[in-house]
């Protein structure tokens, strides 16, 4: 297993490019499955998570190539409908093939996603949305096991606005009979992609970044040409990476009008940021201000942030109070951030964070993805020499991180093993 070693310190400085939106590619790559023939989508990151739905359209009978960040699929032959645990419980977005795969062929079986280490997770609103279009679903044996001869539009009212479940229904209604509407739908930037990604196959959506997103339904769609949003979790990264190393960095092809909530809460903090229509600079201040934050959907901040920022907040000058109001189990890293010095204490869904003068290099273990990213953060931010365990979980969702964090000047390697 490979571990990733940070000798903390020093300052970053330079410049850094965004990659495209992991959480924008997978829904996408999804989507081609809705059409025959080839598709090609650009500014796809090279990650883990991708080459898992890779393998998973392989396994449903496409064509999948990924080479210098284009994923060429072609969908001419879809020969199984079936999405195994396997895949599933190794990425959970794998769930987002059973909105199009009963759209082009009226069947799925997609294996139910299990809790993860963020939180329960379930998908009862994916499964309920899809039961009002005229799916019928039986759970059987850890599957979900869907039947429809028609898909007819429906007004689906979603309790929680979800991002993957929103996603879900979008590509299921493009393909419908009749008109889709979508309420208290999802916000997200990535789910404005996927719309957009859909109507450049044909599709006929309005609405996608609102509250209520209505699909009109078409008899059928053409194979995908598209370029993917670049990622605003990784441009938030590298903007806290910069703002507890003193840094001056530049983050190159990034969308800051997709990270504003983190940009006005890093500006709180002290961090002083300009910005171009396609750039983002971060100057980090001597030592961070204490901020308070609250997880919400979009245009709220990310819980995909909560993380790296909470890195940031154990070393600012004072106490930040950090609600996490999306997952029920998203502090996994606090027991880390400890092993390191950070004063964190935990009530419910909120963590109380004193900041301390500086972190202590310490052996931590990565447990998901964004978790990952804010030990690395913390590491940067440490005295001496930080071990991050487990970096599987790092690979799954940020590109070459340990070299773009070198060319900015980070003491870091990556330890095979
Ligand atoms: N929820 C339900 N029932 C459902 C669906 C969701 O109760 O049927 C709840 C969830 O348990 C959660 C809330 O609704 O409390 C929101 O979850 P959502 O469905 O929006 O999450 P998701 O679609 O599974 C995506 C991202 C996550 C990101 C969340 C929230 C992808 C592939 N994943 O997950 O990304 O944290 O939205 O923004 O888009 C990550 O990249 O590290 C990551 C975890």
């Amino acid at each position: 297993m490979d571990k990733i070693e940070i000798a903390g310190g020093a300052s970053l400085n330079g410049e850094v490019a965004i990659s495209g939106a992991k959480n924008a590619a997978l829904p996408v790559m999804a989507a081609s499955i809705l059409s025959s023939g080839e598709s090609h989508i650009s500014n796809v990151p090279c990650l883990r998570d991708i080459s898992t739905m890779g393998k998973l359209l392989a396994h449903l009978g496409m064509g999948f190539h990924q080479e210098n960040g284009c994923v060429i699929l072609n969908s001419d032959n879809i020969t199984s409908i079936e999405a195994p645990y396997d895949f599933v419980r190794t990425m959970r977005a794998s769930v987002l093939v059973l909105g199009p795969l009963i759209a082009r062929t009226g069947r799925a079986k997609v294996s139910l996603p299990g809790g993860c280490a963020i939180g329960a997770r379930p998908v009862n609103l994916h499964i309920m949305g899809l039961e009002k279009m005229g799916v019928q679903i039986t759970l059987s044996e850890g599957y979900i096991e869907a039947r429809a001869s028609r898909l007819r539009g429906a007004t689906v009212y979603f309790d929680i606005p979800t991002v993957t479940g929103t996603e879900n229904l979008m590509m299921a209604a493009s393909l419908a009979d009749g008109m889709t509407v979508l309420e208290n739908a999802a916000c997200e930037p990535e789910v404005v992609d996927l719309a957009d990604a859909l109507v450049s196959m044909g599709a006929d959506i309005k609405g996608a970044g609102t509250g209520i997103i209505r699909i009109n339904g078409v008899s059928s769609l053409r194979p995908l040409d598209y370029r993917i949003i670049p990622d605003r979790i990784e441009t938030g990264t590298y903007l806290a990476a910069a703002a507890v190393t003193r840094g001056k960095v530049k983050i190159t092809n990034c969308r800051p009008e997709h990270a504003e909530a983190v940009i006005s809460k890093m500006e709180q903090a002290g961090v002083k940021i300009t910005r171009s229509d396609d750039t983002l600079t971060a100057e980090g201040p001597d030592r961070p201000a204490a901020v308070d934050i609250k997880t919400m959907p979009y245009p709220g901040f990310p819980t995909d942030m909560q993380a790296q920022f909470m890195a940031m907040a154990a070393v600012a000058g004072g106490t930040s109070i950090i609600t996490e109001n999306i997952f029920e189990n998203r502090f996994m890293h606090v027991a880390e951030m400890k092993r390191m010095g950070a004063d964190i204490k935990i009530e419910g869904s909120t963590a109380t964070v004193k900041g301390v003068k500086a972190l202590k290099g310490a052996p931590v273990m990565a447990t998901d993805l964004r978790a990952s990213a804010s030990l690395i953060i913390a590491g940067l931010a440490a005295q001496g020499k930080t071990v991050v365990d487990r970096v599987y979980h790092l690979d799954r969702g940020y590109e070459r991180i340990e070299e773009k964090l070198k060319a900015l000047g980070a003491d870091i390697r990556r330890i095979r093993g």
